[in-house]
């Protein structure tokens, strides 16, 4: 099966493990990574045309106004033709606000998922899934979406047998 992992995932401050951080690659782009090396999946890294400020406490109000306003912020680049050719997509980013960056959505609203498998993850630092899962299944009405997976940001970097195991449950 072809698979694709769609994801976001932002560098700059971050809350992780209890303080702010300064990081170089984002922690959902870690499990992106692990889920490429595991299944071979193509990766495509949702980003916004106007990137989120490093500043954590600007980057955390800036994705509060757009979560309650349920915006869908424009992207920079969009994967070419319209993804008939993947079974499987992953669709990964960190929990902001209780689900999927927005942006994730704008990715989502682009494209026809239905009879394909859908693999959400997500990072977070103490909301878990939060309404991520539920959000995407109310977008994607059609498609076969799988339980979600979701890590501790901070330990993503002892989360590959984690990733390993979610797959192998749900993909036969
Ligand atoms: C704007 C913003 C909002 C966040 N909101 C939440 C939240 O609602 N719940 C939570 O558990 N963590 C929240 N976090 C923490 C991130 O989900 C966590 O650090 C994640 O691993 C970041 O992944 P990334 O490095 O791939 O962007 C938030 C972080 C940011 C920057």
């Amino acid at each position: 099966m072809k698979a694709l992992v769609a994801y976001f995932s932002h560098t700059g401050q971050n809350w992780f493990g209890g303080g702010i951080v300064n990081l170089v690659k984002g922690n959902t782009e870690v499990v992106a990574e692990y889920i490429r090396d595991i299944t071979g999946a193509d990766m495509f890294k949702i980003e916004t045309s106007k990137p989120y400020p490093d500043n954590y406490n600007e980057c955390t109000d800036l994705a509060k106004e757009e979560k309650n306003k349920d915006v869908r912020p424009t992207l920079k680049k969009l994967p070419a033709g319209d993804l008939s050719e993947y079974d499987v997509i992953f669709i990964g980013g960190p929990v902001w606000w209780g689900t999927y960056p927005m942006a994730v959505f704008t990715f989502l609203e682009r494209y026809n998922f239905d009879g394909k498998i859908i693999m959400p993850f997500v990072t977070h630092e103490g909301s878990h899934l939060g309404e991520s899962v539920e959000d995407v299944k109310n977008m994607l009405k059609d498609a076969d979406i799988k339980p979600g997976l979701a890590l501790y940001g901070s330990n993503v970097g002892v989360s590959r047998e984690e990733v390993e195991k979610w797959i192998q449950e749900n993909i036969k």
